[in-house]
């Protein structure tokens, strides 16, 4: 059997766990509390794509595109020529959402449609091969009931397959509690997990990383201690070999 097309994420030990990378296309959620690096792996992932000739769209609903740059410049990785370049875009959900006239609080059937059709849309004009959705969970909070969540994910991540665009969405999760969404449903749809966590040690709160599943591909389960630098961005180290 041939193996399937890869997307890397360029972070060299999440890849080498992947053997490869993440399969091209697939839904991936990015999950963790709050402060433990689900952004910083998105925009370093979608960065990093751009290195491969791979266009990236950034979807924020968490942050503004502002107050992101201003973060994420703290990285030597990010580089606003890039966006300038149109090698990578930055889009705030909540401005297209009230551009349409949606609803602020919660959707409609209808609106919930209009919402992932400008996406799908977006990503195809813009040749997007990355796509990411920082939080899928404030967005879910617009969808309110299980069965839209379920249809906009599916919707979503089957038309973006179809366009080989692999996807991160940001999931939140309370701290201190395992769990992978918040409405128990996203990480049911979605191809792929990737667990940021939080550990104290010696009064410390330590950051980790483990790939939870990965559909259609072998992968690794290790747990790795996450470390964010300037220089770097993530920088991933096994724990059992680190010193904590
Ligand atoms: N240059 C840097 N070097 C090391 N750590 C940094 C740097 N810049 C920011 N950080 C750390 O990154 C953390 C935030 O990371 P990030 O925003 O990716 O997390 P998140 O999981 O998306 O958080 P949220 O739940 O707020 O969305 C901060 O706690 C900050 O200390
Ligand atoms: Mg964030």
């Amino acid at each position: 059997m041939q193996d399937r097309p890869r997307c890397k994420t360029g972070i060299e030990v999440l890849d080498s766990e992947l053997n490869g990378g993440i399969p091209t296309g697939s839904t991936v959620l990015v999950c963790g509390g709050s402060g433990v690096g689900k952004t910083t792996l998105s925009m370093q992932f979608i960065t990093n794509g751009t290195k491969f000739d791979e266009k990236g769209v950034f979807f924020t609903a968490s942050e503004t595109v502002n107050k992101l740059k201003k973060h994420q410049g703290g990285y030597d990785f990010f580089n606003e020529k890039l966006l300038k370049a149109g090698k990578m875009s930055i889009i705030d959900l909540w401005s297209i959402s009230d551009r349409l006239g949606l609803s602020e609080e919660v959707y409609t059937a209808d609106e919930a449609n209009i919402l992932f059709e400008v996406i799908r849309d977006i990503t195809k004009e813009l040749d997007a091969k990355r796509l990411i959705v920082d939080s899928i969970t404030s967005l879910c909070y617009r969808l309110q009931t299980q069965e839209m969540i379920r249809d906009f994910i599916f919707k979503l991540g089957s038309s973006l397959t179809a366009m080989r665009c692999t996807t991160f969405l940001t999931s939140e999760v309370p701290p201190q509690v395992f769990r992978y969404s918040q409405y128990n449903i996203e990480e049911f749809i979605a191809d792929g997990i990737i667990y940021l966590g939080d550990i104290e040690r010696k009064g410390d709160l330590i950051r980790t990383l483990q790939i939870i599943k990965m559909r259609g591909i072998p992968h690794g389960r290790t747990k790795f201690v996450l470390n964010m630098s300037k220089a770097n961005g993530i920088e991933l180290s096994p724990m059992l070999k680190s010193n904590i």
